[in-house]
């Protein structure tokens, strides 16, 4: 008897980065999931296996052994897995080996929160296996602790989506609220296929602010403005302006160097073909822009940033966060 759990992707819309300094941002949870499927083992392994990364393997008493793929990845990819794993199992006084099954429509290392979403659903799936109905906080206070391994200093910001879905303002002081977007927020997400380290990216920005803070200072402050205009601007519907924020806010990113080539081509390749605004989202260098568009506009931005060599889908926001799909 198996329990499947599954939690979504995410993508900030506005903040990212000015968040791990105690600025606020703005995050959405998206209709990609990613599911993990738990069973119990008759011996005391905690087996992992991810379908979409090809990886597999697993721990025993100090010990990973890779079965599948590059042992460092396995092990860099399972690490948070398996703490988030012992955390729950902390609570049971019961010894279990497990075998997890993940399978994720969300891309890696994108921006899109994808550790963040593994991690949520295998602590809701084993907390459900164990009858130790987890709470949504528990969830995410183990998911973060866990995520802190792979992304050194972080905000918190991925966990917290991946846990509670919906539309949130987030702040590291005061944690999240969820706001009311009425706004439908029509996105297309372009991935530029170009795999980066979150950890690098914030550490590329905490050495500029730190050489140059007179500078940086300013950037943030912006950067809180934006935040708080647009959450009138969600409110009130005005897509035209939540398009010349985020346009604002990339051009910021971009000032501190989180950019990159594929990033930027997918970006004016979006605003070329009617975008209302295009940014880079999570921690750039890579990874994933998105681009606002009224609905009639969606097909020719898709279209705009596959010629330029990305990979684009339409998302759309989504109220679900971690929940068990069945048991
Ligand atoms: C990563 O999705 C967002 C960053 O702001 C890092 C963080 O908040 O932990 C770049």
């Amino acid at each position: 008897m198996g329990v499947t759990a599954s939690a979504p992707a995410k993508v900030i819309l506005f903040g990212e980065h000015f968040v791990v300094y105690g600025e606020p941002a703005l995050v959405l949870a998206i209709d990609r999931r990613t599911y993990a499927k738990v069973e119990k083992r008759s011996d005391e392994k905690i087996h992992v296996r991810s379908a979409n990364l090809n990886l597999s393997g697993y721990f025993q008493d100090r010990n990973f052994v890779v079965e599948e793929g590059d042992l460092k990845e396995a092990k860099m990819k399972f690490e948070p897995i398996k703490l988030a794993v012992d955390k729950v199992l902390e609570k049971t006084e019961e010894k279990v080996g497990l075998d997890i099954e993940i399978n994720s429509t969300v891309p890696v290392a994108a921006g899109l929160g994808s550790s963040a979403s593994v991690v949520a659903a295998v602590c809701a799936a084993v907390g459900a296996l164990q009858n130790l109905s987890l709470s949504k906080e528990d969830v995410l206070r183990i998911s973060f602790e866990a995520e802190r391994i792979v992304h050194g200093a972080s905000s918190g910001i991925d966990p917290a989506i991946a846990t509670f879905g919906g539309t949130l303002m987030f702040q590291m002081d005061t944690g999240f609220k969820p706001l009311e977007a009425k706004a439908e927020i029509p996105l297309v997400i372009g991935d530029t296929g170009v795999a980066r380290s979150t950890r690098v990216q914030v550490a590329k920005v905490r050495e500029l602010r730190e050489k140059y803070p007179q500078i940086v200072e300013p950037i943030m402050k912006s950067a809180r403005e934006i935040v708080l205009r647009a959450i009138d601007a969600l409110k009130e519907n005005d897509l035209e302006a939540l398009g010349d924020l985020m346009n604002i806010n990339h051009a910021l990113l971009y000032g501190l160097g989180v950019s990159d080539e594929a990033l930027e081509w997918l970006i004016s390749a979006a605003r070329k073909s009617g975008a209302l605004g295009a940014k880079l989202t999570g921690a750039g260098g890579g990874g994933c822009m998105i681009a606002l568009a009224r609905n009639e506009k969606l097909e020719s931005v898709v279209e705009a940033i596959q010629r330029a060599g990305g990979r684009p889908f339409i998302a759309r926001k989504t109220d679900e966060g971690v929940r068990i799909e069945h048991t």
